[in-house]
């Protein structure tokens, strides 16, 4: 039957997470009879309560009737107007509610159909489009880039060019690599980053916008955590607050990560019509729009007051808790004072003890050991080996037990 399948799809990699929850599943039972029950600080989703408002308007509008048709694939109405009023808050910039927007079942899937609708598919490696992502970055893109028949190019994400390369260092790089620049499609950036948590400047965007004006390619800025930083933190910015960057950039957004929605999947890209148009003419085919109560809830909770405090007071929470891990790690000999902890997301991303070969062997040890789920750096591209990411999303208490199980088993920076 697998011979069936195309080679793409193939040749595609369990997704980590998935990989991870399978390997915990298996451990668990004998993790729990020696009182180290896993706490999974693997998946970048948020454990508390979505906002009580979201909550109660799923249910009212699931009870009012029609609300349980078919809904528009680009987005109801009222959510396309909600998201436009919010993007005008954000960056003084009109968006055009019927040619320059379309809600998506959340953002993955918005950004996993717009590489597919870019690269032409191709089995030959050398004649392959090419899409440039970050490396370390979010786990995905790699493997959306390949399962359409494309190749990934890392753009390294280092502290020396303080996760900011020179993006025309990297197109020479590619060229010396021995790839056909004029094979390149797409430039995926991701501020606030997952997993480094790392936010960029308003002149690096304006060099990105720059770079894909001049190379004629896609900006694809992935602004899932834009609204998840910390008090003090600089501003994480729009590609929309960079004069024209319509004219080559679309922006993803998300409602999993600030409002604790990561179930009910619902997010948004916005900017250049041509690519939101065929964005949406592709979905026509695939999917058939989001649930109407959750598209209603959606555009309730985003301009409200109540909404804006829930995402305060969750990045309070995040806060705290990055402390308790930040004090514990720093205990346990880790170089906290050379990592500087971001200040935005709820991931940290800290070295391996040296010890260690691997991100992997070191994340492996400390499941077994302490039942404590942490994903490789390996997992997020060549660059994040040597390093792990931490969620911060458990509780309190969950991220106090954290430290004190790897200090009870003797983890240290060491
Ligand atoms: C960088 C980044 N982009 C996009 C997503 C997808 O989020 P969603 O599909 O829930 O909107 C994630 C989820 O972890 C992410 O980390």
């Amino acid at each position: 039957m697998k011979e069936l399948f195309n080679d793409y799809v193939q040749s595609l990699e369990t997704y980590i997470m998935i990989q991870i929850k399978m390997d915990t599943a298996r451990l668990a039972p004998e993790l729990t009879a020696k009182g180290r029950a896993p706490i999974s600080l693997a998946m970048g989703a948020p454990v508390e309560k979505p906002p009580q408002l979201v909550t109660d308007k799923i249910i009212e509008y699931a009870q009012t009737d029609g609300m349980h048709t078919y809904t528009l694939v680009k987005g109801e109405n009222y959510l396309l107007e909600s998201i436009a009023k919010n993007m005008k808050k954000r960056t003084g910039v009109d968006f055009d509610v019927k040619s320059e927007i379309c809600a998506l079942i959340g953002s993955k899937e918005g950004i996993a159909n717009l590489i597919r609708a870019l690269i032409n598919p191709k089995s030959n490696m050398d004649d392959r489009d090419i899409v440039l992502i970050p490396d370390p970055g979010y786990a995905s893109y790699k493997e959306m880039v390949k399962v359409s028949g494309g190749r990934s190019y890392g753009i390294p994400l280092t502290p020396e060019n303080n996760y900011m390369p020179d993006l025309d260092e990297v197109m020479k790089n590619l060229e010396k690599d021995g790839l056909d620049k004029n094979k390149v499609k797409a430039l995926v950036i991701n501020y606030p980053n997952n997993p480094l948590g790392a936010i960029c400047t308003k002149e690096y965007l304006q060099k990105a916008v720059e770079f894909c004006r001049k190379h004629k390619i896609l900006l694809i800025s992935d602004a899932a955590y834009i609204d998840l930083t910390f008090e003090g933190a600089p501003k994480a910015h729009s590609v929309f607050e960079i004069e024209g960057a319509k004219d080559t950039a679309v922006e993803f957004f998300s409602f999993s990560k600030p409002y604790s929605m990561t179930g009910w999947r619902i997010g948004w890209v916005c900017g250049n019509p041509e690519a939101v148009g065929i964005l949406g003419k592709l979905k026509s085919t695939i999917d058939t729009g989001i649930y109407k109560p959750i598209q209603k809830a959606a555009s309730d909770i985003l301009n409200s007051q109540e909404g804006d405090e829930y995402i305060a007071e969750a990045n309070r929470r995040f806060e705290r808790k990055q402390k308790i891990v930040v004090d514990g790690f720093k205990a346990l000999g880790w170089p906290m004072d050379k990592i500087n902890p971001p200040k935005a997301t709820f991931y940290l991303w800290l070295p391996i003890p040296p010890k260690y070969k691997t991100a992997k062997e070191f994340t492996d040890d400390v499941l077994q050991t302490s039942g404590v789920v942490l994903v490789p750096g390996s997992g997020f591209g060549n660059n994040g080996e040597g390093w792990f990411r931490m969620s911060i999303v458990a509780s309190e208490d969950q991220m106090k037990e954290v430290v004190s199980r790897l200090k009870e088993d003797g983890f240290r920076f060491e």
